[in-house]
């Protein structure tokens, strides 16, 4: 018997609109990534959504299709691509700067990437303190900027005519601030926006103007901006997807492939220290203190959640655990991250595991965005809305209920991925209990 879906998915028809604030070396890797790929230039390596697979029923069943074919995703063919920066670089000149992909690559894509030319950015430099550009809305109230977002939003999609929108921040990482009162509600949060409230960072006005306009908004850096009880309340009144924080590529991701594979065989751990060493523009703004804490704090989350050192005091009760991110130039966008991990096994005695990941920071986080663009996109057409947290697998520090601590184990997180889009069209939840082959 076909299973009956537990939603009503509403078909991927039209065109999707990804719009990005932010257009800087992650942002330019993905969308030329996707106009490679549309032209056959390029495999997607790296995206679940365009290779990977699902099992369905048993084992004995042999049902893996595709996960695209699976569930109705937007085709590559449909995206269409805006955003805003502080630089008026189109996305080919930001790209080069950016020098992730090769300038051959680059000058074949050099059309699409030409056309896409930056809308002036709403930027605070309390917020970011390291960099300034040119093009930069000016308004008298926050709000009077926020309603200008809007406007770029619907005159974006009248222009490329389509059917719907999904946004995803790619900017750089704001200084670390906590929920103010001014987070509180959505009419505090309104009239922080009409007061000029200091608290109200640009992100929030982005998060804001999307949501205002019915779209739905993810969140690649680690800042604040949707995990507030004012903008949750207004994901939720207009029945829209969000999700962040954070994209989980480089150490983070290595980190939470490893920590819970010591804390399945109970070994012990005595010290993390994690440092890392980028030169690209990324780098630099996460030299400024107040940017770098905000990326510390959801670096650091990843191990306590993972290893739980109250239920296994033995094994991880005051283990050392530093992260150091370290602006050297002459790498660009080729960031090499150190671990060194001082771990204890049986009768205590200590043991060593040295990862040195030199890694793509761009190239790790284009298949990402891909995705989280296309899922956010499906949860938003199966009227899924507020915290979407079967997407944590992509974040560092993923959004969760008030009160509920986040998943990190990146396995737990796939299969949370799967369960849920098993879920949706209706099919067997998979446990892996697997009692009924022995029976
Ligand atoms: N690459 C990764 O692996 C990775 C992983 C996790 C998170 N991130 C986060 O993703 C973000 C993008 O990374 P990147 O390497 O592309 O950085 P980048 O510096 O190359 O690009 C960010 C762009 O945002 C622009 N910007 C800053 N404030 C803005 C604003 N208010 N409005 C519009 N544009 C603004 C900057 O001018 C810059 O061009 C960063 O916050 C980074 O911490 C990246």
């Amino acid at each position: 018997m076909p299973a009956q879906d537990n939603v009503q998915i509403a078909p991927a028809d039209g065109k999707l609109g990804v719009l990005i604030p932010g257009i800087g070396a992650v942002s330019t890797t993905f969308i030329a990534g996707v106009e490679a790929i549309k032209r056959g230039m390029a495999a997607p390596i790296g995206s679940l959504t365009q290779l990977g697979t699902i099992r369905l029923g048993k084992r004995t069943d042999n049902r893996t299709p595709k996960i695209n074919d699976f569930v109705p995703l937007s085709s590559l063919n449909d995206l269409v691509f805006g955003g805003w920066d502080i630089y008026e670089d189109t996305a080919y000149e930001a790209a080069a700067h950016a020098k992730v992909l090769e300038r051959t690559l680059l000058d074949q894509l050099k059309e699409p990437l030409s056309a896409i030319r930056p809308m002036k950015a709403v930027f605070d430099r309390d917020y970011v303190r390291r960099i300034d550009g040119p093009n930069i809305k000016q308004g008298a109230t926050k709000m009077e900027k926020a309603e200008m977002l809007m406007d770029d939003i619907e005159q974006f999609r009248k222009t490329h005519d389509c059917s719907r929108l999904v946004m995803i921040w790619c900017a750089s990482t704001e200084v670390f601030h906590r929920p103010a009162a001014v987070h509180q509600t959505l009419s505090d949060f309104e009239c922080g926006l009409m007061k000029n409230d200091p608290e109200i960072s640009p992100s929030q006005m982005y998060a804001y103007a999307a949501l205002k306009s019915g779209v739905p908004f993810a969140n690649g850096a680690p800042n604040l901006t949707t995990d507030t009880p004012a903008l949750l309340e207004l994901a939720r009144e207009r029945s829209l997807p969000i999700c962040g924080k954070d994209f989980k590529t480089g150490q983070t991701f290595m980190k939470t492939l490893l920590a819970p594979g010591l804390k399945m065989r109970m070994l012990g751990l005595s010290g993390w220290f994690s440092t890392n060493i980028l030169g690209n523009r990324d780098g630099e703004v996460l030299e400024d203190p107040g940017s770098f804490k905000t990326k510390e704090e959801t670096k650091l989350s990843v191990l306590n959640q993972i290893l739980q050192p109250q239920l296994y005091p033995e094994l991880y009760k005051d283990f050392y655990h530093a992260v150091r991110i370290n602006y050297y130039p002459p790498r660009g966008d080729a960031k090499e991250g150190w671990d060194n991990i001082d771990i204890f096994g049986w009768l205590g005695y200590p043991m060593q595991i040295k990862i040195d990941f030199l890694c793509r920071d761009s190239i790790l986080a284009a298949p990402l965005v891909l995705d989280l663009v296309l899922f956010l996109d499906l949860a938003q057409r199966s009227g899924m809305r507020g915290i979407q947290e079967w997407l944590s697998f992509y974040f560092k520090a993923p959004m969760t209920a008030p009160g509920l601590y986040p998943e990190h184990d990146i396995f737990i997180q796939l299969m949370k991925l799967k369960n849920t889009l098993r879920w949706m069209r209706g099919e067997d939840l998979i446990t892996h209990l697997g009692l009924e082959y022995y029976d």
